[in-house]
């Protein structure tokens, strides 16, 4: 199998209830893989999605909702590591509880739900991890240290992980979107003083003028999910409209 038809593989997506882990677990499913999803509020989600409440910064919740998804899905392939959350400031702004929840969630959330995952990944024959960087794993911006510093580490764990497990057949790899049109980025854009004149602000900041959509994304993630990039781990992809490379 070295195409990026994913027919009889199984897949689950954390925060798959909106943006871009929507698209993605969409996609997924498109392409004829069996999806599941993790998420605080898995309501929303439509067939053939699976949907299983968890909360990525607590390890039991995680572990249920991961072998769950295991059992209806008969297995795990692929496992995209995209539940996150956003903190504005510089390292002044955010106190100590803020940096120890945002860092539950972005970087220990990559941990727990691999950890979970991995007893089923190792029995795939097409076993893949793809986590969600960010253009500031590579770009500083201003006004999101903390942001930063976590999906910075999601990067470096994203590479420890891919040399931990290459013998064991599974990849590792990373996606840095720059600013996706996404719900959490219309809820920044509702909070700014000027909406319009904000969205225009991040879309100038984009090389390619305007904002990268969820199934841009989403596209690159399923590439490094499927057979195709077989020989592919260790790295990061950036979606980013050029921010990070022009
Ligand atoms: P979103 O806010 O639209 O969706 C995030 C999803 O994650 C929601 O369904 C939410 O319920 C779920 N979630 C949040 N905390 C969770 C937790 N503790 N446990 C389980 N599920 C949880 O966000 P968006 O924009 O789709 O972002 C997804 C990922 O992409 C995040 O990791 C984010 O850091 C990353 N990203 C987003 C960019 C953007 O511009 N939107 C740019 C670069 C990276």
């Amino acid at each position: 199998m070295t195409t990026t038809d994913l027919e009889g593989l199984t897949a689950l997506v954390t925060g798959g209830a909106s943006g871009i882990g929507l698209a993605v677990a969409s996609l997924l499913a498109e392409r004829g893989a069996r999806v599941a999803v993790l998420d605080l509020d898995p309501a929303s989600l439509k067939e053939p999605l699976r949907g299983f409440t968890a909360d990525v910064s607590d390890d039991t919740s995680v572990r249920a909702a991961v072998d769950a998804a295991a059992a209806v899905l008969g297995g795990i392939d692929i496992l995209v590591n995209n539940a996150g959350i956003g903190a504005i400031g510089s390292i002044e702004d955010n106190p100590d509880e803020q940096w120890h929840r945002v860092l539950d969630v972005n970087l220990l959330g990559v941990v727990r739900a691999t950890r979970a995952a991995l007893p089923y990944l190792r029995r795939s024959a097409h076993a893949s991890v793809v986590n969600l960087g960010s253009i500031v794993t590579t770009t500083g911006l201003p006004q999101r240290a903390l942001y930063s510093a976590s999906k910075g580490a999601v990067l470096s764990l994203t590479l420890a992980m891919a040399a931990d497990h290459v013998r064991e057949g599974i990849r590792v790899n990373c996606v840095n979107p720059g600013t996706v049109d996404t719900p959490w980025v219309g809820r920044l854009l509702e909070a700014a003083p000027d909406p319009a004149a904000e969205r225009a602000a991040l879309s100038a900041r984009q090389p390619i003028g305007r904002l990268i959509t969820a199934e841009e994304v989403a596209a690159a993630i399923v590439y490094l999910a499927s057979p195709a990039a077989a020989s592919v781990t260790g790295t990061a992809l950036a979606v980013d409209g050029g921010m990070a490379g022009l």
